[in-house]
């Protein structure tokens, strides 16, 4: 990733990786990934915003050298998880003026995540609100906890009207172009999984600070990942809609069969539903990404779990699906389960707990003894009708 320049004297100076495809070892990143660090030169001093980890070393180095960075004068850390502080010890060596300007939160992780004994007199702790001078560029610092850690903050340069945001707004989209300007449906189907994976689970967050990114009005968003938005009133109107309260007319059914006679039900609620008019999409957990599934989940109203059982609880990809639910906490209003078992099975117990951090409603589950039968149908029937009749409510 090159260095290139946002707006006058403030530069993207972080690194692309094209070809990441998991994140943190957990997030499938089929569109690879950038961690942004971002150079901002002031007449009187200069300020490095984020930085990377230790396998962008070289990259990053590169960058600063490509523009003679020889010295800096601030560090500042918006985040301190080791994506964006990876090279906060080598650069605290290389660059010995420099002091690292953070949050008290950020600071102590930092202190927790890294060898930074010796360091402590070169850390200046910001509040909310407060400011700091390059000269002609007034840096304005807003803590943001909890989009998605506790220490989140976010910067403004006052001047140039250009707001850098940390994770949020964030994309794992490797992108040739510094800007994203066309909103292509690769970019924000990554933005949409990106926001179900880091800041679904904190939806009453997102909700505040998108009023503060919408009071502060920025010409130029810059993330910790993903391109730079310009003009960005797009993807700040998607995280409103993602985020507030009210779901869409939609059923996500997340199922796995291993003798068909699960997805033979499947098949039953999905037609039933269609014919009603209810939107549904159902994805074969065996084989479905856990961001296209987390993506699909952000806005559905009702979320159906379908699986067959495997000794005597519900099929383990289903079992890390209810947990992918338990831990993102979309906005549903309704969950279901539906499925077929041997001799004996607790999974409808073992999933509605599973979802319950939701506060949904459970629907009536139908959950049989081996092969669907008319009653399973009908009671298949009634599932659709009450889904179909919620969903005129809402
Ligand atoms: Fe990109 Fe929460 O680190």
């Amino acid at each position: 990733m090159a260095s290139r320049e946002i707006v006058k004297n403030v530069f993207a100076v972080g690194t692309i990786n094209w070809d990441l495809r998991y994140f943190d070892a957990i997030m499938p990143t089929p569109h690879g990934s950038s961690n942004n660090a971002y150079l901002v030169r002031g007449s009187e001093k200069t300020a490095i915003v984020d930085l990377g980890e230790p396998n962008d070393e070289a990259d990053f180095i590169t960058n600063l050298m490509r523009l003679d960075q020889h010295s800096l004068d601030y560090i500042i850390c918006l985040h301190a998880e080791q994506d964006h502080s990876g090279l906060l010890p080598l650069m605290l060596e290389i660059y010995p003026m420099a002091k690292v300007v953070t949050n008290e939160t950020c600071r102590g992780l930092l202190f927790e995540m890294h060898n930074l004994e010796g360091y402590e007199e070169r850390f200046i702790t910001i509040a909310n609100g407060e400011t700091l001078s390059l000269g002609d560029k007034t840096l304005k610092f807003y803590l943001a906890p909890w989009i998605h850690w506790p220490d989140t903050m976010f910067v403004e340069i006052v001047e140039d009207r250009v707001l850098f945001t940390s994770d949020f707004f964030g994309a794992h989209y490797a992108s040739e172009t510094l800007f994203q300007d066309d909103n292509s449906p690769d970019y924000l189907e990554a933005a949409k999984r990106y926001y179900s994976a880091l800041m679904m689970p904190f939806r009453a967050s997102v909700v505040k600070y998108i009023d503060l990114v919408k009071k502060l009005n920025p010409e130029y968003i810059g993330p910790a990942h993903g391109p730079v938005l310009r003009m960005p009133t797009e993807i700040i109107d998607l995280y409103a809609d993602w985020a507030s309260d009210k779901p869409k007319n939609k059923v996500v059914i997340g199922y796995v069969s291993m003798h068909g006679n699960t997805k033979q039900m499947v098949n039953f609620l999905v037609d039933d539903l269609l014919q009603r008019g209810v939107p549904v999409n159902q994805y074969n957990l065996l084989d479905t990404d856990t961001g296209v599934f987390g993506s699909a989940i952000v806005d559905a109203a009702t979320i159906i779990l379908a699986t067959p059982t495997v000794l005597h609880g519900p099929h383990p990809a289903v079992v890390n699906a209810s947990y992918l639910i338990r831990t993102l906490r979309p906005k549903a209003k309704y969950v279901g389960i539906i499925g077929s078992f041997g001799w004996e099975s607790n999974a409808v117990p073992y999933l509605q707990d599973m979802m319950s951090t939701l506060g949904a409603e459970n629907l009536n589950s139908v959950y049989i003894k081996g092969i669907p039968d008319e009653e399973t149908i009908k009671n298949l029937h009634v599932l659709a009708e009450t889904v179909a009749e919620l969903h005129q409510t809402l």
